[in-house]
């Protein structure tokens, strides 16, 4: 496949005039001219139809293989062999379950309740990510306090890691980020310092993601609004998690069901009676959920509730 890119001046029939009048209109590149009706086209260039389907056919002709790769089984074998790579999380068994650890290239969310140790898994990975990987780590910390780096300087320690103050980490810390608005700011304003200092960046958490949605969005008659809000959210995540071959790390809070029947049932699709905030929008968007539950001062339990390529499996 070639990476060159082609312009509208490239496509049969279009000069330089015809493409400024094209791109004025808004259709600035090939892509958007090998999906138009050729009726649209017609109109606008004010030629026939047979040559705006021409014009169309040529667009389609040039930038399809481009535009729309399709692979065999083999190559995206293949593919993900050489792209994915995994993260260890801390947990024998967890990583056992995930084939040895969490893979880039997803959305994990950690749910659970106060306490449970979401941010402590979180810590796992990105000191695991420096070690094994060692690629880089961005944290956006929404609730202050949470970012802690005398227990990653701990964790790592435990390791055999000694982290590297000036490097290894990009912190959006809590202070800045009081609303979903400012908090998606934050995914921006980190990316932007890993492009400006060349970073190669393998985890990206946001701890927590459902907090500032919860308080910014309160009566039930606004909840379109928060689901629309946390699509773009995790649109953007999901963008990155592909194009920088990122493990992107959420952590979600729960709360409690009312009623025994919604808990019975939230207990058959996540192994714990409490239900996330963010709901159905983020259980959609996540490649994996990992429950969490504390059972004792030393104890913990991890049920991956949700996983394309897991079965749901109950982990202490
Ligand atoms: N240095 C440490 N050594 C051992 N355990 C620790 C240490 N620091 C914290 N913990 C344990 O981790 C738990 C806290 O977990 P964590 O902060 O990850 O919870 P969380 O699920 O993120 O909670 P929240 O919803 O409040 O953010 C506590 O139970 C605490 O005992
Ligand atoms: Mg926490």
């Amino acid at each position: 496949m070639s990476e060159e890119r082609i312009s509208l001046e490239d496509l049969k029939g279009i000069g330089p005039k015809t493409a400024d009048k094209l791109r004025e209109k808004g259709y600035d590149s090939p892509e958007k001219i090998a999906v138009m009706r050729p009726e649209e086209l017609a109109d606008i260039l004010k030629i026939t139809k047979k040559a705006a389907k021409d014009i169309v056919n040529d667009a389609k002709e040039k930038v399809l293989d481009k535009a729309v790769p399709a692979f065999t089984f083999k190559e995206i074998i293949q593919k993900r062999k050489e792209k994915i790579q995994r993260i260890p999380t801390g947990s024998k068994e967890l990583d056992r379950i995930f084939r040895g650890g969490v893979p880039t290239e997803s959305i994990l969310t950690i749910k659970g309740e106060y306490a449970s140790g979401k941010t402590q898994l979180a810590y796992q990975l990105c000191v695991n990510c420096l070690k094994y990987l060692k690629r880089k780590v961005i944290w956006i910390e929404t609730e202050s306090g949470t970012f802690v780096p005398e227990r990653l300087i701990e964790m790592a320690k435990a390791v055999g890691l000694e982290i590297d103050p000036e490097n290894d980490f990009i912190v959006v810390p809590a202070s800045t980020i009081n609303t979903p608005y400012s908090q998606f700011l934050a995914y921006e304003r980190a990316v932007r310092m890993m492009k400006k200092k060349n970073m190669d960046v393998g985890v990206f958490v946001v701890d927590s993601f459902s907090a500032q949605f919860r308080a910014f969005y309160t009566g039930r008659e606004m909840l379109p609004d928060r689901a629309k809000e946390q699509a773009r959210h995790l649109g953007y995540l999901d963008n990155l998690a592909s194009k920088y071959n990122m493990l992107i790390v959420l952590t979600a809070q729960v709360m409690d069901i009312p009623d025994q029947g919604g808990q019975l049932g939230e207990r058959v699709k996540t192994g714990h009676t409490k239900r996330m905030v963010g709901g159905n929008v983020l259980s959609h968007w996540s490649t994996y959920i990992v429950s969490l539950q504390k059972l004792s001062t030393t104890d913990w339990e991890a049920v991956i509730a949700d996983a394309p390529d897991l079965p749901m499996v109950r982990c202490r």
